[in-house]
């Protein structure tokens, strides 16, 4: 089938791929020019694990083509993703401008029938505000609008993508339906479901699943807070009731809140949708005031350890990124906290993996970085660790040891095991954990 992709972001560029993959022709179109000649030199523009092999057997094969010229992109195209950005507007509600604007310009191009697919997370009634748009000028006969969210995890987004839990589809045209359903086969060849549904339960669902995620994660925040105070241990907590098949084991790691492009955004646009229809969805409140909480902790505890004092210590940071394997730093808690930090007069070093560079480039604070995980300990006070990278889950002790000013480690994501700790040597600091000393 021939495909157009508009948006070649995250999302955009892992559903081309994955669907160039499965035999289509597909074409990546973009805005962003620089984007576009990179991806047609050949050259990716995200990291994402496992996608690079792809976008390059695919493109050449001549699967796999990339413009910046919309008309171009969609002229052969039976169905046309949409995966643009949403971003929250001035007053918090997604900024459907990327979204309307396009559907204009597509309205503007469309001679023949095409489903257009919205794969960006929209508000619920989106379809309906883009089917508005092309009716102006097109007969209801060459289009049909069809809600496609995208579950996929930024990280381990290919595999999410080609083996989907299930693909969420929200329609109301049988002719969709049938394009859809040939589209999506491949996927789902394990059994793994297609769920149908009006377009505005599938917007819906998006929204659900991601404040239901975000949901966990500050429960368990709010328990791990708790097992501090209480002398609990939360790892022991997390496995008495993950074993519960009616919760489950994922989603209930504490930490130093959830991050990146989709649930701030997310949970605050259903918040606000809420709110315009009058509703008063208080669990959303808690849910976003213990996220902003917990992206504090961390940097309190240090603060705390050197006694309200920081001025001149040097803070290694381990870990940019909002999560492992993804080189994203949208909302990252790594921002929150090295804030705080240099707030408060320390001196930041930092390294990541993939993060660096977007980083680097986003972040106006004076922070110096390496990409060497040991380099950034020299002279240090204290390390932080914000982002689980598996390069850090079994590190050189005795030579973080010997290149630290003092043996200090504030773990924000609980990836020791406390009884491994003391014989290192480390003063050790975690989530909803009793402190390990050798002061
Ligand atoms: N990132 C994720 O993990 C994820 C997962 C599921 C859903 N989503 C949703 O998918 C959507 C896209 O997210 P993303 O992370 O891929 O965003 P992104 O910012 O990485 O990508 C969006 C792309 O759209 C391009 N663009 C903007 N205006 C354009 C236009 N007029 N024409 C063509 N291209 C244009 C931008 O240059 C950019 O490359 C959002 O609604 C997001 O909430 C994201």
């Amino acid at each position: 089938m021939k495909i157009a992709v508009v948006g070649t972001g995250y999302v955009g560029l892992v559903t081309g791929v994955c669907f160039a993959e499965t035999g289509n022709d597909v074409t990546c179109i973009d805005i962003d020019t620089q984007k576009v000649k990179s991806l047609q030199a050949g050259k990716i523009t995200i990291y994402e694990p496992g996608l690079e092999v792809l976008f390059q057997r695919n493109q050449e094969q001549d699967r796999l083509h990339f413009t910046a010229d919309l008309g171009e992109g969609i002229q052969d195209a039976q169905v046309i993703f949409l995966a643009l950005p949403t971003p929250p507007g001035a007053d918090g509600t997604a900024d459907l401008s990327y979204i309307l604007g396009v559907a204009k310009d597509l309205s503007q191009l469309i001679t023949s029938y095409k489903v257009i697919v919205e794969k960006s997370t929209v508000p619920v009634g989106t379809s309906e505000k883009v089917k508005t748009v092309m009716r102006q000028r097109l007969t209801a006969d060459l289009f049909d609008v069809v809600s496609n969210p995208e579950f996929l995890r930024e990280g381990v987004a290919v595999d999410d993508f080609m083996k989907p839990d299930r693909v969420v589809i929200g329609l109301s045209s049988e002719r969709a339906r049938h394009v859809m359903e040939r589209l999506y086969k491949p996927f789902v060849r394990q059994g793994n479901p297609i769920l149908y549904m009006d377009e505005r339960s599938a917007e819906m669902t998006k929204y659900a699943a991601n404040a239901y995620l975000a949901t966990r994660i500050s429960f368990m925040n709010e328990i791990a807070n708790l097992c501090e105070r209480t002398g609990a241990n939360v790892d022991h907590v997390r496995r008495g009731i993950g074993s519960d098949t009616r919760i489950g084991k994922r989603f209930l790691f504490p930490g130093v809140g959830y991050g990146g492009s989709c649930f701030p955004k997310d949970v605050q646009a259903l918040h606000l949708t809420s709110k315009e229809h009058d509703y008063d969805f208080r669990i959303l409140d808690a849910v976003m005031d213990v996220n902003t909480r917990q992206k504090h902790i961390l940097a309190q505890k240090i603060m705390d350890y050197f006694q309200g004092d920081i001025k001149g210590r040097r803070i290694a940071i381990w870990g940019l990124a909002f999560k492992p394997n993804t080189d994203d730093v949208r909302a990252a808690p790594s921002i929150d906290i090295i804030n705080d930090l240099l707030s408060a007069g320390a001196e930041v070093t930092a390294t990541d993996p993939e993060a660096i560079p977007n980083f680097s480039q986003s972040f106006k604070g004076n922070v110096s970085y390496s990409e060497d995980m040991y380099d950034i300990l020299e002279g240090a006070d204290a390390l932080a660790i914000i982002t689980e990278w598996n390069e850090f889950r079994t590190p050189d002790f005795q030579r973080m040891k010997s290149l630290m000013k003092s043996p200090v480690i504030f773990d924000g994501r609980n990836i020791y095991d406390l009884e491994d700790i003391p014989e290192q040597g480390f003063y050790y600091s975690s989530i909803g954990r009793e402190i390990i000393s050798t002061k």
